[in-house]
Order: C-alpha cells, then structure tokens, then sequence
C-alpha cells in the first residue's frame, strides 16, 4: 500500500503533555505542527500519574490560554508537611520562598491539553501505529506512522520534536547519545484510594521503615506511596497489609493517622535518574522524559517537560521565523541548566528521606543531622521551597518573563 506524503514545520512524536504543549505553543507563534502518538485519547487520560505543579507551569497554562480550570478546581498548596520520625514540621513554600505549588494531576494537564488542541484546530494523530522516524540529522527528517484508519503517512518536517517517554523511539533512532544514569535500590508502591483526605497539605515522610508520601487527588479520592524493593510483587500486598505499612510509616505521638478506604489501584513506579546529551541531534530536539527522568520523589518530572517546550517553543519560532537553524544551538544549553538543577533536587529529595537498604548505621544518623537542620535552618529550609516551587526563569534558561498579572506575584528572593 503506498504512503500518503504531506509537509509540515514542526513534527512532533508523542501527544502527551510535553507534545501537545509544545503543538499549543507553536501554533500561537504561528507555526504549523502535526503531533503522532502510539495512544488513543482515553488510553492517555487513564495513566495515573504525578500530581503538583509548580507556579510557573500552571503560568503556562493559563497564560497561554490552554486553560485557567487549574485555578478553579487544582488546590493551591501553600507548603508541605515532613514527617521526620513522627514528628511533623512544616515548610512554609509561602514564606520561604514566596511561591505556591498546585496539586493538579498530569491527567487533567492532559485533559486539558489535548481539548484546546481540538478546540484550535491542532493535528494531533491519536492512536497510530508503526511510527519511526528517518532521516533525523538530515534537512527533511520524517515521521512514518500508520493511522488509526490502517493508513500508511509519511510526514516530512523541517525540525523533529521527540516527545515520546521514557521509552523513546526517537531517541533510540540516533548515536552519540552521551548517557548519564543513577540507579536506587528502592521504588515506590503508588496506590489510589477512596477514601477522604488525612491532611491538607502534602506528607513527606521519612521513617526507620522508609519512606512514604500521602498525597491528595479529590475530596473521596487519595493517592498514596511508600518505598519499596525495586522487585516488589503487587500480589503479595493486600489492602491490610498496605494500610498497616502506611500507617507505621507515619505513626508518632501526634496521633496522625490515615483516613482509610477501599484501594482502587497499585502498583510499583520505577525509580531512577536519567539524562540524555546533547538534547539536539541534527534536526531531532528531545524533549520531556525523552531526554531526561528524575525519581517522583520531588515532583518534577512534567514540570521539567514544560520547561523544556517553553524553551524549545522559543528557539523553534527564532529558527523559522530567521530561516535559520541555528537558534537551535541555544536548546541543549538553555534547557540542562534547569535539568540538572532538577536532577541534584529531586535525588537530594530523593537521599534525604530514603532508607538504603545495607547502608551502614552511619548514613542513618547522618541524614538524621541533614533533616535536623533542613528544619531548624530558615536557610536550609529555603532551599527546599524555592527547589520546590520552582526555579524562576533566569540566567540561561530565562528570556524576557511576562510581566507579573497580579495572579502570579513575583516571589520575594
Ligand atoms: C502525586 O500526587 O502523585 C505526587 C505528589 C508529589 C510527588 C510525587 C507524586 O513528589
């Protein structure tokens, strides 16, 4: 059967949240694009996935008038709990940092990604199959892909956006890849619950039996996750025996406890972290968890997948508008100096409130004195928050900022 060929500027493998926002953002700076993804729609809405946002990717979203129902039904987190031991202190994002968190899951950031991309008009091709790239490093790379109709496209571009996961097809398709890895010899086991809210604000908890994190999705609807071994079996955890972990995890003389209900899901969430250099080969820029993961522990994954589009929108539009690919060049500089900022939090995050399994009794007491400070230090604790919340847009990842629309004032650091 032969190939329907058509042309496009931009084209983009993968319609998760880091595709269709770029596809979003491309489209106001008028440039065309075509969005592939191997998922159907509702395949994509299902995935349950991380839950906060930083201020400045719920910025994007409503500036960019992908959608403001983030600031009607998300919940501004003004900061969070950590639970050393059983003993709660709080860390004021607000004070610290002068910067609010928004638990908003990534399926709704999905949601309503993909509505304003059919609400403009936006190519999105949900649901193909067979898809590979071909001439990456060339003038007109390609997307090859099969509909979900059973027809065979090829689309060539002038510029290839991988966005396409952890697992990525694009980034598979080049060499010269230099990869830097991290391995833990931990994971955590994510569940979904019915049941109310145990507290208002987010629970980071470290404990002798390891770590655990109570995080909110509804009124009736919670997510929770503790550590685990890296092999854990979701067969051998019964709701019993996940609700005693849980609640061991976070027991202390407070008398804190969970609020408990039937478990809808489980399972265990890989853990590692992961960067892929340069982010531009030839023609093909990486973007999201294609070119980068970092461990849940400090919720920076799709934040981070924003941050990258927001730049590669920029220097895309440069690009063409100059008819020079050049602009390029500012990707892969521009967008790792916040990876890497984002990679040091989320393992600093990661180490402070992990137990290692076979460490010696040394690293215990060592992070004891770590958390101990974190707390007591308004310093320490300032570097929490302003990791947390979330880099301003400075220095080599920055460019002109909008100016403050009285929503988002700026944080007073
Ligand atoms: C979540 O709500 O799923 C969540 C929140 C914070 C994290 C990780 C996951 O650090």
């Amino acid at each position: 059967m032969s190939r329907t060929a058509s042309r496009t500027t931009v084209g983009i493998v993968g319609g998760g949240p880091a595709g269709l926002m770029l596809s979003h953002l491309l489209q106001l700076a008028g440039v065309e694009s075509v969005v592939i993804e191997t998922r159907t729609r509702g395949e994509i809405a299902e995935t349950q996935r991380a839950g906060i946002l930083e201020r400045d990717s719920v910025r994007l979203l409503v500036d960019s008038g992908v959608s403001d129902r983030v600031l009607r039904e998300g919940h501004e987190h003004r900061g969070i709990q950590l639970r050393v031991d059983g003993v709660g202190h709080r860390i004021d994002f607000q004070e610290l940092a002068g910067a609010s968190t928004w638990l908003y899951p990534q399926t709704d950031v999905f949601l309503d990604l993909a509505e304003a991309r059919a609400r403009d008009g936006g190519d999105v091709r949900y649901g193909v199959s067979e898809s590979s790239v071909a001439d990456v490093t060339g003038d007109r790379p390609a997307m090859l892909f099969t509909d979900a109709d059973g027809r065979d496209h090829e689309v060539r571009c002038d510029v290839l956006v991988g966005a396409d996961g952890s697992r990525s097809m694009t980034r598979h398709s080049v060499t010269g890849r230099q990869e830097y890895v991290r391995r833990y010899p931990f994971a955590w086991f994510g569940i979904l619950c019915a049941a109310p809210p145990s507290c208002d604000e987010l629970v980071y908890a470290r404990s002798d039996r390891g770590f655990a994190l109570i995080s909110r999705r509804t009124d009736t609807m919670q997510r929770m996750y503790f550590q685990c071994a890296p092999d854990e079996s979701v067969a051998d955890w019964s709701d019993d025996r996940v609700w005693a972990e849980l609640q061991a995890r976070v027991a202390g003389e407070d008398g804190f406890t969970l609020l408990e209900g039937p478990i809808i899901a489980k399972s265990v969430l890989p853990f590692r972290s992961y960067v892929c250099e340069p982010m531009r080969h030839g023609n093909l820029l990486l973007a999201g968890d294609a070119a980068h993961t970092v461990p849940p522990t400090g919720a920076k994954g799709l934040n981070l997948a924003l941050a990258d589009v927001r730049v590669l929108a920029e220097v895309i539009e440069r690009a063409v508008r100059e008819a020079d690919r050049s602009a390029l060049d500012h990707y892969t500089p521009r967008a790792l100096d916040r990876v890497w900022k984002a990679q040091h939090f989320s393992y600093w995050m990661t180490t402070l409130l992990h137990r290692t399994p076979g460490a010696p009794p040394f690293d215990a007491r060592r992070q004891l004195g770590e958390l101990t400070h974190l707390v007591t230090s308004r310093t320490a604790s300032a570097l929490l928050a302003e990791g947390y919340t979330g880099w301003p847009r400075s220095g080599r990842d920055g460019g002109a900022t909008r100016p403050a629309s009285g929503i988002w004032p700026e944080p007073t650091r």
